[in-house]
């Protein structure tokens, strides 16, 4: 299992055996890192219970990295803390909160320059256990600090950062998921040990990997749309910034073709790719293009799921509403910055994707009803299941698709939460939830429990998927000791809760603000 809290740690050799010159082109916060000496790599520091414990069922360790270890601070983020763990009835619940919510600044800030302009800020901000930064685990795992943006501005300029580096990548390889350090950060690139051969091609010390998968362009639409919501500004919106967008268009137009025209020719596809693999989720059939899709769905391929397994039937649907909900967001921004021809496109773009999603990725079940699909083909065809991987069908209300009381979507979840509906609901002697064929059969994910909770309104259910995710960090079986994604999501589930059921978790005498 992913091991969700208890995880942490610290990261990154900072390592005894960079050069002074390779300390000297980076940026002064990671040369000041780089001269304290080697901190623990967070990936061996995660794997070993470090006190204090709590008082509490599970006695949880304290797993942030010393102070002189971490990557980034924030003073607002520890009052957070302090606020919400002073409160809480469970002090396990409390620990994880404590080690979670701070793990992407403390473990996974590789490199940030802050600067006085924005357009200059940078931040590379890498998944925990390997040294690349994903579009979509970067977004998420920077999400649950955008509330404190205009208490911070360090933690501000942060995101900014992000968001230039997130508009970089995509300028230089719109179609791969996964990337290396960029150059000026003076970080080594590493290599993900595959023999892949992609089309269009990429440069090894850019990217780290070239699944292409279209979830990872909507979470670069909704940091920028996150930012937005969150300040109410438009100075995101760069020149930069504009290229990037104008490359996901285009993307998308290039992802909209299907396998045959109408005469029956087959048509070209910019994208492909194969990996030399034992593993079927691990490369695309028919020699790189995937199974064939059918014409004028509105619906966009993507080759690989958030997963970064490969898709069966390419029309991904949590992906496509994922991307309709982020373009009209997307649009909702562009006309605060009077852009309004590009706005107006953005908006078209949206609508479409999101009806055809309504028309396509709707299927009728014998036993569910009316439900959503994992994954069709236009023609027909679709695949019912779903994948603890965000976006999901679970997650369709978060993303903002479609309300919790939606009869479409009631169907649905029933469907995914059972073992009878879901072929990836994992039911074990210790944890069930919803897992994927990422790790195979025998594990399930703890964010899939989260989503869980964040989706519903009943006061059991979620008491009992927290108890569950608290539970599991007991658990000596997981796959994964870092993983700053799935801290995140639980620190944003108890954020949530605390929100919107603070008598679930907090103490009744001192209800929290
Ligand atoms: C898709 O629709 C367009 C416009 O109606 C049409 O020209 C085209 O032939 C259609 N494509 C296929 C493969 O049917
Ligand atoms: C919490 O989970 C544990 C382990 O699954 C279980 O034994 C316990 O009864 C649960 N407690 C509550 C309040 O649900």
């Amino acid at each position: 299992m992913v091991l969700l809290g208890s995880t942490l740690v610290l990261g990154i050799l900072w390592s005894n055996s960079a050069s002074a010159a390779e300390i000297n082109r980076r940026s002064p916060q990671a040369q000041s890192y780089m001269r304290r000496g080697a901190c623990p790599d967070y990936k061996d520091y995660a794997t070993v219970r470090h006190p204090p414990y709590t008082t509490g069922t599970y006695q949880l360790p304290f797993q942030r990295p010393a102070q002189e270890c971490r990557l980034f601070t924030s003073d607002a983020v520890e009052d957070v803390i302090s606020t919400m763990t002073a409160n809480m009835v469970d002090p396990d619940m409390a620990r994880l909160f404590e080690n979670c919510f701070p793990n992407t600044l403390d473990t996974t800030v590789r490199w940030h320059v802050d600067s006085d302009k924005q357009e200059e800020r940078q931040s590379f901000i890498v998944t925990g256990d390997i040294n690349a930064q994903w579009l979509r685990d970067s977004t998420n795992q920077l999400s649950q600090y955008m509330v404190l943006v205009g208490k911070d501005a360090k933690l501000k300029a942060l995101i900014e950062g992000a968001i230039n580096t997130q508009a970089d990548f995509i300028l230089q390889s719109p179609y791969c998921n996964a990337f290396q350090p960029p150059k000026a950060s003076g970080l080594a690139p590493t290599s993900n040990g595959q023999a892949d051969t992609v089309h269009p091609t990429y440069d090894p010390d850019v990217v780290f990997e070239c699944k292409y998968e279209l979830d990872s362009l909507a979470s670069f639409l909704s940091l920028g749309n996150q930012y937005h919501a969150a300040t109410q500004s438009t100075t995101h919106i760069t020149a930069r910034w504009i290229l990037a967008l104008k490359n996901v268009l285009n993307l998308i137009s290039e992802q909209r073709t299907s396998t045959f025209a109408a005469d029956g020719s087959i048509q070209n596809q910019v994208y492909t790719f194969t990996r030399t693999t034992t593993r079927g989720t691990e490369t695309l059939n028919l020699d790189g293009i995937g199974n064939p899709l059918a014409a004028n769905t509105s619906l966009v391929r993507s080759a690989f799921r958030p997963s970064d397994d490969a898709a069966i039937m390419q029309y991904f649907i949590p992906g496509n509403a994922f991307m309709a909900v982020e373009l009209q967001r997307t649009a909702a921004a562009l006309t605060a910055a009077s852009q309004s021809d590009l706005a107006a496109e953005v908006l078209a773009l949206g609508k479409e994707i999101e009806a055809g999603v309504w028309k396509y990725g709707v299927v009728q079940h014998p036993v569910f009803g009316k439900v959503f699909a994992y994954e069709v083909d236009g023609y027909g065809s679709n695949i019912i299941m779903d994948d603890a991987n965000l976006p999901s069908l679970l997650a369709l209300p978060l993303l903002g698709f479609v309300d919790v009381d939606n009869e479409v979507y009631k169907n649905t979840r029933k469907m995914i939460l059972s073992p009878q509906g879901n072929p990836y609901y994992l039911v074990g002697s210790k944890f069930s939830g919803i897992g994927g064929p990422h790790i195979g059969i025998t594990h399930a994910w703890p964010i899939s429990l989260l989503v869980q909770a964040m989706t519903s309104s009943d006061d059991a259910e979620i008491k009992s998927l927290l108890n569950a995710s608290v539970n599991v960090q007991r658990t000596e079986d997981y796959t994964r000791s870092w993983f700053a994604w799935a801290n995140s999501v639980f620190a944003q589930t108890i954020l949530d809760i605390a929100k919107r059921k603070p008598d679930l978790i907090f103490k009744k005498t001192e209800k929290k603000a």
